[in-house]
């Protein structure tokens, strides 16, 4: 049943576009595990309009993540997280190992490794020779529940303690980040952490177009973040993270 049935059916509203948050909420109780309130955005007024190559990296890796299995990868993992790696779309997981295939990055950073779902999803299906750099400022086994052991870094992937929203550690990152591919921003979402990276992403002289990816981009407190962006971009949430997930070429 539509949303707009279900309150008509309790002779709630009469129009949808003036349905009450309280009555939203009502419905949304009864249905869904869990839901945040987010903007609807315009887009023919962002001057920030998605690039080609943007465009073909999002409908091929949105459609070559339907075909990932991430069952092996999510086994060291708790059970509800095993859930939420394999679950496609909704999830980022499978989005994350599927642009791994369809960009081949050499360097691939990410910024939050908490329990390393993330990185563990690229990782596999990095191609051989390539490298994920994953920092966080808490070591992944000061995490609890984390499904990290320390034989999962290897040639393959590295864990580095900084915190890249200090532009001074950051600085000491430089060969890293000049040479990166592929940037998975993760992070904090506090509205003041995204921006910090986003300025560290503006000073890089990056060398190869990295495609970075924003998660969490609908919650409000990333809304004004996200379109605040300058380079081209694709919000590409229906293939990725419910919470929002967006693509940026970073050019
Ligand atoms: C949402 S979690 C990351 C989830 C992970 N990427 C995944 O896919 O499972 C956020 C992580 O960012 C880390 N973090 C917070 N501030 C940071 C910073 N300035 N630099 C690097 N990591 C940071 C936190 O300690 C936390 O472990």
């Amino acid at each position: 049943m539509s949303l707009f049935s279900f309150l008509k059916s309790n002779n709630e509203v009469s129009n949808p576009q003036t349905i009450e948050t309280k009555e939203v909420e009502s419905y949304l109780n009864q249905r869904v595990r869990h839901y945040l309130p987010s903007y609807l955005l315009s887009l023919d007024d962002e001057p920030f309009q998605p690039s080609q190559r943007l465009i073909d990296i999002g409908l091929e890796a949105s459609k070559k993540a339907f075909s990932i299995n991430l069952e092996p990868v999510s086994k060291a993992f708790y059970p509800e997280l095993q859930t939420y790696i394999n679950t496609y779309p909704g999830e980022h997981y499978k989005l994350l190992a599927a642009l791994m295939e369809v960009i081949k990055p050499k360097i691939v950073l990410e910024i939050g490794t908490y329990q390393g779902a993330g990185c563990m999803a690229m990782k596999s299906t990095l191609p051989e020779g390539s490298k994920i750099y994953t920092y966080d400022i808490i070591p992944f086994d000061q995490i609890p529940n984390c499904g990290l052991k320390a034989s999962d870094f290897d040639e393959k992937m590295e864990q580095r303690i900084v915190d890249l929203a200090d532009p001074k550690m950051a600085e000491s990152q430089m060969d890293i980040l000049e040479n990166v591919d592929f940037i998975f921003a993760d992070a904090a979402k506090d509205g003041v952490m995204e921006r910090a990276f986003i300025a560290l992403f503006d000073r890089v002289k990056f060398k190869n177009k990295p495609i970075i990816m924003f998660d969490d981009i609908r919650f409000t407190i990333m809304t004004p973040i996200w379109r605040d962006i300058k380079h081209p971009k694709l919000d590409i949430s229906s293939f990725g993270h419910w919470s929002g997930t967006g693509l940026v070429e970073w050019i």
